[in-house]
């Protein structure tokens, strides 16, 4: 019988051992950058919605009797929304990259992606029959190359926030890259969407929409959960006739298409969300501790990079004590050696907040820096 249990032990040794917490403390570390988990008015549509007859869950897939109003209306809203000619809606971001990477790519493709791309991305990748080609994270020259050396249609994966990093894609680049190789572009905006662009709706907001394709996921700073794949109609379709995770699966419940829909409209109806939070990461980036996190990104998420698991567990442990509910990320979700506490803004957030947690960080960066 396989031993889980020596197993556990010896992640436990290696400090990689995770257990679930409870939320406890000043929110660090959600991905709630709006707060519209929270906010009154999706509420209100909640109750607005089931007290109308809305019924709980869809009932089956989406290409049987799982397709409902709710979802129509969100996708037709989508599409208008992020200017694109059509949207297709998930129950989650994990599942619409699956859906994306298991389907589009074909045998006699390539898929060039970016080594800090997430794990759904890399699990779609993985389960793809497509070559695929993982290039140094963000270097223009090594997506040349790989696009160069590249067989059958090309599809370059980035993010357009990392997840870890908080750095950016150089989206504009790797567009114009895509449009010399006639690749297609996929960008992750699980961060991006609701933080950047004009409107909110993503640092890919503006560029032209021929050969790229967007993921919006919904529960960040849209406050909800599920993925919306953004593409040409044609993909769209193709996902609908061959994705295995969409075809395969009960529709997301109506209510969260529903509630995506309003949290979309909220984005729109309350800019102050975004520009309070972007107030916030102008501040962050003048303290001491951040300073140097910043670097030539900004973003809401901040890495405090430490490199020793042990360390990270422990400078999180005490900060958490301290009322901060700051967590250790640690390999593999981050490459070896770079363990790190993950600090994220939201507008749950005061600036009184981020001067506590300067004060209590920093010592402990000075004593690892020393
Ligand atoms: C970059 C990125 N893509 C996709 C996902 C998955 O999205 P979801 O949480 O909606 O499943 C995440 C979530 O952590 C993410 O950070």
């Amino acid at each position: 019988m396989k031993n889980f249990r020596q197993q556990l032990d010896d992640l436990k040794g290696k400090d990689r051992y995770r257990s679930l917490n409870l939320p406890s403390g000043i929110d660090f570390t959600s991905n709630d950058y709006l707060g519209l988990r929270a906010h009154p008015e999706l509420r209100r549509a909640a109750i607005a919605a089931l007290e109308g007859g809305l019924d709980i869950g869809a009932g089956g897939s989406r290409l049987l009797r799982g397709h409902t109003e709710s979802h129509a209306a969100l996708e037709e809203f989508a599409a208008r929304y992020f200017g694109v000619e059509a949207a297709l809606f998930f129950a989650s971001g994990f599942q619409a990259n699956a859906a994306i990477f298991g389907t589009l790519p074909g045998r006699d493709d390539t898929v060039i992606f970016d080594a800090l791309i997430h794990a759904s991305a890399r699990d779609g990748i993985q389960a793809s029959n497509a070559t695929h080609a993982r290039v140094p994270h963000n270097d223009l020259d090594a997506y040349e190359d790989a696009l160069k050396n590249a067989k059958g249609q090309r599809w370059i994966a980035v993010e357009s926030v990392y997840s870890m990093d908080g750095d950016r894609a150089p989206l504009k680049e790797l567009y114009a890259l895509a449009q010399k190789y006639d690749a297609y572009l996929i960008v992750d905006e699980a961060h991006g969407t609701g933080v950047f662009g004009d409107s909110g709706k993503g640092v890919s907001e503006g560029l032209p929409h021929e050969n790229l394709i967007t993921l919006h996921t919904c529960g960040k700073a849209l406050g909800v959960a599920g993925g919306l794949v953004c593409a040409p109609r044609d993909i769209i379709n193709y996902m609908v006739n061959r994705a295995r995770p969409f075809i395969y699966s009960t529709a997301p419940m109506p209510l969260q298409a529903v509630l995506v829909k309003r949290a979309l409209e909220l984005v729109q109806e309350e800019p102050q969300r975004r520009q309070a939070l972007h107030k916030l990461m102008h501040y962050a980036s003048s303290m001491d501790f951040l300073d140097g996190l910043f670097g030539d990104h900004f973003s809401p998420i901040l890495p405090v990079i430490l490199g020793d698991d042990g360390v990270a567990v422990d400078i999180a442990k005490s900060l958490q004590q301290k009322g901060f509910d700051i967590r250790a990320i640690r390999p593999p979700t981050v490459p070896e050696n770079t363990a790190r506490l993950r600090i994220s803004l939201s507008v749950n957030i005061t600036e009184q907040n981020l001067r506590d947690l300067n004060a209590h960080l920093l010592p402990y960066l000075r004593k690892k820096a020393a």
